[in-house]
């Protein structure tokens, strides 16, 4: 038995080094094909259209447009590179993959200083501003065009997109500034050129960075824009533009009546629902004596929460079996996303229901989801939300190891889930008080504390932000409900 397995075995490994081989030579898979010679920052998809004309740093286009940097600036995009969280993920990326996996990452956080080559590997002293700004005015205004059919995926993927901040001119450089408008007379005031793109208005600018995908198996970890882009929205021509360049009352009329926004109505908050990372930077402001930009985190930290507040609705039905109550339906309904709910770091955020049920004594007959004293969650939560697994086909939680996922509770734009949960009611109880709970946090508290834990030595987090210990998540209440319900049928 044993001398006719070994050179079965030996004839395998030598096929798997054959067909190793092969795969390097063609450039990756025949599923996902790489074009090595256009896509030259690969694993990064990103173009850069390089020659004279450089990058300028917000600052600059502050001078000249002061609104706009108001509120971009106290924006996650202005936090991208930055982030704690960021850097210690990247930090660990680094480490367990090697330098190959630097630009993939930097290329979304901060493109600029990853096309030049000047990020090359985790930290943030000694940087530029254009590299410390992350996703910054000239990133958004200097793109040129986009390379979405190239790509593996065939998707928006991974920064596919083109980036050139100017021309070649007869006296030097020639800034051009991409937007949504035709240019008027005099737009620029001789610091820039304009130009017209029909992409500015529309999600496709978005995509390529909302599109995140594992940088070799090109699995999509985050799907936002495809989640979009087969959603109701899309029909009705409501793009990511319509709800995160708007004010907090403008975004719930865009989702509810799926009409556009008024023309003078956008604004450059991109405010969405990390709430906990605007905390984290309001407090580096505090701590570096800077009282405006901590106020401004803070608006943008209300502005999550509540937008968070309005994403969500809860129903609850009473399923009866031989008369009496045995189950209770909680449907959970996606009324303002638009996209899925949760969406992109599915498998790190989480959104679970809290379930309370009462007899009519006040005195608790079940509950389910209750936070744990060491702040987890427990294993049979009801949660809306992504398990991530390696090709090992175990579970996995970091985006260079996740190659699919073993399950995916998201629930789609407009349309709902539905959770049940047997309930036993005491034989004396008439009736029973339901409360149920959809609650929301940016991750599972250890996993925080681990990403906050590897940050890269420049960041000292009792230094920069004035946290010795990671506290405990705060998590937000996104919708509650609560009826009453006979215990008998009739
Ligand atoms: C993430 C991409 C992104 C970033 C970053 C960004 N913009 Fe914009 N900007 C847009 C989009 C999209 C529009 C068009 C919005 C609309 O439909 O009116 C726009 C519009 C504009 C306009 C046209 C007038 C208006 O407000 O509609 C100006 C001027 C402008 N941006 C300047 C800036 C400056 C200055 C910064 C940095 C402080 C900046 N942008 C950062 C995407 C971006
Ligand atoms: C295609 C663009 C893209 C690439 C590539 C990318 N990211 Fe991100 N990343 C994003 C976007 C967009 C978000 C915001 C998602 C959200 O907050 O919902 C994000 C969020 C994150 C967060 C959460 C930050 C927080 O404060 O909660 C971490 C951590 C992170 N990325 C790490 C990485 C690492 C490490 C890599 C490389 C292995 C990487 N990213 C590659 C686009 C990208
Ligand atoms: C010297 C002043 C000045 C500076 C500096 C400046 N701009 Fe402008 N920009 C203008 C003027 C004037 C207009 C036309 C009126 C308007 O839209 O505000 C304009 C228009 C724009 C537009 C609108 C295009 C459209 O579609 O309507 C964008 C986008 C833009 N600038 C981006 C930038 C960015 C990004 C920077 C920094 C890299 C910058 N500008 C720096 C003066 C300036
Ligand atoms: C160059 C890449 C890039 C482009 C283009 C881009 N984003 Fe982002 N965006 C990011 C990254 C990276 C983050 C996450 C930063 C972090 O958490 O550290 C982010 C964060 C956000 C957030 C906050 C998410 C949260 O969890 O609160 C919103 C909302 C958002 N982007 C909307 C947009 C919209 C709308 C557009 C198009 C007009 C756009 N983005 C274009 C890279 C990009
Ligand atoms: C109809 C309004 C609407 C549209 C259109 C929309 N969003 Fe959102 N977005 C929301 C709401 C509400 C939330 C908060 C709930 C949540 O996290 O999903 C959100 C959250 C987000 C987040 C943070 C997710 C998280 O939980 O960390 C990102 C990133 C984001 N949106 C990006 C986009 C992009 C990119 C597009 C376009 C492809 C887009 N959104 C289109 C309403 C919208």
């Amino acid at each position: 038995m044993r001398s006719l397995l070994k050179p079965l075995v030996l004839g395998c490994l030598l096929l798997m080094v054959v067909a190793v081989a092969g795969a390097t030579a063609s450039g990756g898979s025949s599923v996902f094909h790489v074009d090595r010679d256009f896509f030259k920052l690969y694993p990064s998809l990103m173009v850069y259209e390089k020659n004279s004309a450089s990058f300028t740093e917000p600052e600059t286009c502050a001078g000249c447009h002061p609104q706009q940097y108001e509120e971009w600036h106290g924006s996650l995009h202005s936090l991208a590179f930055i982030d704690p969280v960021y850097q210690g993920e990247y930090n660990k990326a680094v480490k367990a993959v090697g330098s190959g996996i630097a630009r993939h990452c930097a290329s979304c956080h901060t493109p600029a200083a990853t096309v030049t080559g000047e990020v090359k590997s985790p930290g943030v002293s000694g940087l530029s501003a254009v590299a410390k700004a992350g996703v910054s005015c000239d990133i958004c205004h200097s793109v040129s065009s986009l390379h979405h059919c190239k790509t593996p995926s065939k998707e928006p993927q991974n920064g596919s997109l083109a980036l050139r901040p100017g021309e070649d001119g007869k006296d030097g450089p020639v800034l051009v500034k991409r937007g949504p408008h035709a240019p008027a007379e005099g737009c620029g005031g001789g610091f820039h050129d304009c130009k017209q793109t029909d992409f500015h208005p529309k999600a496709d600018l978005c995509a390529s960075c909302h599109q995140v995908y594992h940088y070799d198996k090109h699995y999509p970890l985050e799907a936002t824009y495809l989640e979009w882009k087969h959603s109701p929205y899309a029909q009705k021509d409501i793009h990511c533009q319509d709800c995160h360049m708007v004010g907090h009352d403008t975004f719930v009329k865009s989702a509810d009546s799926m009409t556009k926004p008024q023309r003078s109505e956008y604004r450059h908050y991109f405010n969405g629902a990390n709430y906990l990372l605007y905390f984290l930077a309001s407090e580096a402001a505090k701590k570096a004596g800077d009282k405006e930009q901590a106020a401004r985190l803070m608006k943008q930290y209300d502005m999550a929460v509540k937008r968070l507040q309005k994403a969500a609705e809860i129903e609850i039905s009473p399923q009866y079996r031989e008369g009496r109550l045995a189950e209770v339906k909680v449907r959970v309904k996606n009324i303002r996303a638009g996209h899925n709910l949760p969406t992109s770091l599915t498998n790190v955020r989480q959104m679970w229901l809290e379930l309370r049920v009462k007899d009519e004594k006040g005195r608790l007959v079940m509950t389910s989801g209750a936070i744990g004293k060491d702040g987890r969650l427990p294993a049979d939560v009801r949660k809306f939300s992504s398990d991530g697994m390696g090709s090992d086909m175990h579970f996995a939680i970091d985006p260079w190891v996740v190659t699919a996922f073993s399950s995916h509770e998201t629930i789609p734009p407009k349309g709902y889930k539905d959770a049940w949960f047997g309930v036993q009611v005491p034989k004396t109880s008439r009736k029973v008080t339901v409360e149920a709970v959809l609650r929301y946090r940016q991750a599972d508290q250890k996993v925080a504390e681990a990403l906050l834990g590897a940050v890269p030595k420049d960041i000292d987090l009792a230094r920069d932000y004035g946290i010795s210990k990671v506290p405990t998540l705060p998590v937000v209440d996104m919708a509650r409900k609560q009826v009453v319900l006979p215990s008998t049928a009739n």
